[in-house]
């Protein structure tokens, strides 16, 4: 299992050694939550923050837009950085038309599903996906409970990848944690992002390490 720390739960005043910390405690990719105050009714942060980032970790960047009109913003993000941009089907924007916008970049294109959108909703797109997020809480806010019914949806794509003969990574966010991550990775989950459970604990490396454990 691959763990995706959430840095929308760090220390935003030393934001450059809370990506450190989690680098150096095992992180795979750093999750970027960006949220516009009208796509989620909450604000954090864009591109310039992220491109300030980038030189201090090599870490992959896995960039979440929760924002109405991502399109508009691809560039600046493919800019900044990102190594995966993850955007949301039920966004205004163009699916066809956003993934092009990736491509083009040479950017790792994803798709998110909230928890009330069946995942058939990718399917028209799956081949030219490198990975699907799947949504176990509302997006907007960190510290929310896992929703387990979102598992159906995990077999359901894992499923459809195998049939298509596909290597799509399925990533799950929202309430992962030592007591939900072994319910997803027996559903076919490649990927857990983890705010509250990696910077919640007094030590994020045990947090880590034994998340990955639990997934045997
Ligand atoms: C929620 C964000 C998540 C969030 C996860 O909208 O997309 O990445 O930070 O936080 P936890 O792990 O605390 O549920
Ligand atoms: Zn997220």
């Amino acid at each position: 299992m691959l763990i995706a720390p959430s840095l929308l739960s760090c220390d935003f005043s030393i934001f450059r050694e809370e990506i450190r910390r989690v680098d150096e405690a095992g992180a795979d990719f750093m999750h970027l939550d960006v949220m516009d105050a009208h796509f989620v009714p909450n604000l954090t942060f864009g591109a310039p923050v992220i491109k300030k980032l980038r030189p201090h970790t090599k870490k992959p960047f896995d960039v979440h837009l929760m924002i109405s009109q991502p399109h508009r913003y691809i560039d600046d993000f493919c800019r900044a950085g990102a190594d995966i941009i993850s955007f949301h089907t039920e966004s205004d924007s163009d699916n066809d038309k956003t993934l092009r916008l990736i491509e083009e970049r040479g950017v790792k294109p994803a798709l998110a599903v909230k928890p009330n959108t069946p995942v058939e909703a990718v399917y028209p797109y799956l081949d030219r996906l490198y990975m699907v997020l799947v949504m176990t809480v509302e997006p907007g806010f960190g510290g929310q409970s896992f929703m387990p019914l979102m598992m159906d949806k995990v077999r359901a794509l894992r499923e459809e990848i195998s049939v298509r003969s596909l290597s799509t990574l399925i990533e799950v966010d929202g309430g992962i944690g030592r007591d939900t991550i072994k319910v997803a990775f027996d559903a076919g989950v490649d990927i857990c992002v983890a705010g509250t459970a990696v910077f919640g604990a007094k030590d994020a490396k045990a947090a880590i390490d034994e998340m990955k454990a639990l997934c045997k």
